[in-house]
């Protein structure tokens, strides 16, 4: 059976077709408003319309970016989205004239679930999947089991507090790793880069457009390609805010594999590298242990998409 997988995150949607062997056969997206979910929930609903004319589609999957109800149909909050107690499966089940049930996950558990089966995780029993986007998302399998917690909720890692009165977070507390391990803090700091030290930040401004607070993530990738320094130093610094909480992480779950995925994996080695080092330098008992394997997403920004349709359809 082929599936609908929906990517909700801060500011886009993207939605595509897979089949059984997790490849994604169509894809559209759409610029969404985080403040908005009327328009969040149109969006969706148009995009399914629209790939459900062309496909035949036995499910829909929504990999939404927030804390999902263990009968996976609702939001009950979402730290950089506006829902609160979100009845998410039906008010778009509601606008949709196919007749096909509608299942909710968590993105990242979504994400961890396509690398799980189908990706970069394939020969593991026990993973973690890291998002690094808006926020920074978690999928925990254990013994090839999702774990979901008693709630649902589980795997929420990057809620937990790795700076004491650090930055505010969406969640309503301070210092939380999403602070720090995402696209959105190393935008942050590549603007705040701009102010301090324009002359460091010359291409990374000028790849903007020429306006330091219309840098954005990819611009920073590129200029690290480039081989610019602030850019290198900036992926490196959320590489080894990477690294380090995953030590931590590890010192929980005891995992063979972490999974990077996101946008910012297009960095490739420039952030992968920081990530493992950092991950060695933080790690407990080095050198008397094995040491988990750290790579990039197979199905790099896909992987949300992929693993909401193959979720849905179970
Ligand atoms: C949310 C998670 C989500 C992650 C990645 C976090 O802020 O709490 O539910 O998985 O962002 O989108
Ligand atoms: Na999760
Ligand atoms: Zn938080």
């Amino acid at each position: 059976m082929h599936a609908i997988g929906v990517d909700i995150g801060g500011t886009k949607i993207a939605v595509g077709v897979v089949d059984e062997a997790g490849r994604i056969l169509a894809k559209v997206r759409r610029d969404t408003a985080a403040d908005d979910v009327a328009s969040i929930d149109r969006a969706i609903a148009d995009a399914c319309t629209e790939l459900a004319r062309e496909h035949e589609v036995g499910a829909i999957g929504l990999a939404a970016a927030g804390f999902v109800s263990p009968d996976r149909s609702s939001v009950l909050f979402a730290p950089n989205i506006a829902w609160r107690e979100y009845p998410l499966a039906q008010r778009v089940g509601d606008l949709l004239d196919v007749d096909v049930p509608v299942v909710v996950e968590n993105d990242a558990n979504a994400a961890g679930w396509a690398e799980f089966r189908f990706g970069a995780a394939h020969d593991a029993t026990d993973m973690i999947m890291l998002t690094v986007g808006t926020g920074l998302g978690g999928a925990v399998v254990v013994d090839r089991e999702l774990v979901r917690g008693k709630w649902g909720v589980a795997a929420e890692v990057g809620h937990m507090r790795v700076v004491p009165g650090g930055h505010y977070c969406g969640c309503g507390h301070e210092g939380c790793w999403e602070q720090y391990a995402s696209g959105s803090a190393l935008v942050r700091d590549a603007r705040q880069a701009a102010v301090a030290n324009p002359d460091a930040a010359r291409r990374l401004v000028e790849l903007a457009g020429g306006d330091r607070e219309d840098i954005q993530g990819p611009h920073v990738t590129q200029a690290a390609q480039e081989g610019d320094p602030l850019a290198i130093e900036l992926l490196a610094t959320l590489g080894r805010w990477i690294g380090e909480g995953a030590a931590s992480v590890a010192a929980l779950l005891d995992p063979e594999l972490f999974v990077i995925g996101g946008g910012v994996g297009a960095a490739g080695d420039l952030l992968l590298l920081p990530v493992r080092k950092a991950y060695e330098a933080q790690l407990s008992a080095l050198g008397h242990r094995p040491v988990a394997q750290i790579e990039l997403a197979k199905h790099g920004n896909e992987a949300g998409i992929v693993g909401a349709a193959d979720l849905a359809r179970r």
